[in-house]
């Protein structure tokens, strides 16, 4: 709650009007005083976390029953909606560490099932931990057979991320117990579920697609090999995954486990703050991951890679993006103004797959773009770097990925971040449901009109 500084000897009120009022007496104070000229009150607002609570705005009137000020931030784009101790990102540095473990160690030592263990518990799981959680997903790959019906009532054509949010909805249908959010033991077992299974619907709509007979999970593969063996194996009685391609994937599962407060995290945490199931906030985060500004870029980076069509047409194409033509796909982000981390690695992972699977001749655009923009004063003026879009489908469409699957395989892992996230909202006290304000800008009071009177 505020306190209006120049209540008693600490405030400004002497201060000359339209000047900003220096007040030495605050200073080394963690609170921040805002002078309201209308008034001529100066406020002492609290400073946490380098965070001023929005709410304390409230307080300052201009009269006992005005509203009291609001805080105005379109996109949030400087507006923190929730402490999370699940990731941290420094964009100006390119730093991303999940529970304090840099991304760099993880993709190096780690795998993606260890990573989303410690993505939702916290901590990295002891060997005994491990086990159970590998089991636990493992036993869980299976869909409801119904759940083949409906992949099949789709259209051959339909989008892949478009039958995944379908089918992550519909999924909510066969587990009533999911809507008990606040059972731990209820809650753990629709995370293991989720986890699980998105694979396997993922695979099922791949395979669906390509007129291909459902292919089920096996149990003797890691997460990343069955889900290889769900998509690709044919008439073979037991598929092997090349360990390469299998080993590049699960990084690149790592690398997309989490990412804090992105598009999808806030709608998973948004529609999750109504205390639906879980199932229905997580088609809710797939679904704002579906866009082309967010988890879609990957599948709109091979496009636009296959649109420019050789390096020699990479400078006319620079020109379009300068001329807001076009967007450089893959470039830029929200956090980061420097490279981010994940599109580093993924370039290194890049040239192990392509010696297993050749070289995608699609790269040499790729690397002469970064090398052209990354020079380019429009793009270094406005921070834009390579985001973690833009190599990683040149590996997807190298191992054999339709193009349209690559923003299906970014959801699939960031399924264990959007648990961690919703978990940490709804066990938050500061927390409830999600209801931002806005600024009415809209037609004063008006009376209807018949339609006879109307221009
Ligand atoms: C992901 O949030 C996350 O963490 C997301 C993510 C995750 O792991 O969850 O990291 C995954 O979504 C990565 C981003 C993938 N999207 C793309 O690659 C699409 C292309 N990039 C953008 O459209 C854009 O950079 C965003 C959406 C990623 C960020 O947009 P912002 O922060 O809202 O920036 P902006 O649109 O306000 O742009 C600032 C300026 C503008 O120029 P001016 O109007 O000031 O002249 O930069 C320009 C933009 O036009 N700009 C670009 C550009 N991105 C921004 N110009 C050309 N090409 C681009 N890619």
């Amino acid at each position: 709650m505020p306190r209006p500084a120049n209540a008693g000897n600490s405030g400004s009120q002497d201060a000359p009007a339209g000047r900003i009022a220096t007040n030495d007496r605050s200073a080394g104070r963690d609170t921040l005083s805002v002078t309201d000229n209308r008034t001529g009150r100066t406020y002492e607002l609290p400073i946490e976390n380098g965070t001023v609570p929005a709410a304390a705005l409230r307080d300052i009137k201009t009269a006992p029953d005005d509203f009291g000020l609001m805080s105005y931030d379109p996109a949030f784009t400087n507006t923190a909606h929730c402490k999370s101790r699940i990731t941290m990102i420094d964009g100006d540095k390119g730093i991303l560490n999940y529970r304090g473990y840099p991304i760099e160690q993880l993709a190096e030592h780690s795998t993606y099932l260890e990573v989303a263990y410690l993505i939702v518990h916290g901590e990295l799981p002891t060997r005994g931990q491990y086990e159970e959680w590998v089991f636990s997903i493992t036993h869980h790959t299976f869909l409801h057979e119904n759940m083949k019906r409906l992949i099949e009532a789709f259209r051959y054509d339909a989008h892949p991320m478009g039958i995944l949010v379908s089918t992550v909805g519909a999924l909510s249908t066969f587990y009533s117990e999911a809507k008990s959010i606040f059972d731990p033991e209820a809650r753990r077992q629709q995370m293991v579920r989720l986890i699980a299974k998105m694979p396997t619907l993922a695979a099922f709509a791949y395979r669906a697609s390509v007129g291909m007979p459902f292919v089920y999970p096996d149990n003797d593969l890691s997460y990343t090999g069955n889900f290889l063996n769900m998509l690709f194996r044919m008439a073979e009685s037991k598929y092997r995954p090349n360990p390469v391609l299998e080993r590049a994937l699960d990084v690149l599962f790592i690398l997309h486990a989490d990412h804090e407060q992105n598009c999808s995290t806030l709608a998973m945490r948004a529609v999750g703050s109504s205390h639906p199931d879980p199932y229905s906030s997580v088609a809710a985060a797939v679904a704002a991951l579906y866009g082309p500004l967010h988890g879609g870029a990957n599948e709109m980076v091979l496009r636009m890679l296959k649109e420019i069509g050789s390096k020699d047409r990479v400078p006319g194409y620079i020109q379009r993006v300068k001329q807001g033509q076009v967007r450089l796909m893959g470039f830029g982000h929200r956090v980061y103004k420097n490279y981010d981390p994940r599109a580093r690695i993924i370039k290194q992972i890049a040239d192990q797959v392509f010696e297993v699977t050749g070289r995608n001749p699609l790269l040499d655009i790729a690397l002469e773009l970064e090398r052209i923009a990354l020079q380019d004063d429009y793009f270094v003026s406005r921070k834009l770097y390579p985001n973690v879009d833009f190599y990683s489908g040149l590996i997807y469409q190298s191992m054999k990925f339709p193009v349209e699957t690559f923003p299906v395989l970014f959801a699939i892992p960031r399924t264990a971040g959007w648990l961690a996230q919703w978990e940490e909202m709804l066990l938050d006290p500061e927390q409830k449901i999600a209801r931002p304000r806005q600024v009415y800008t809209g037609s004063p009071r008006r009376d209807y009109r018949s339609m006879d009177d109307r221009m």
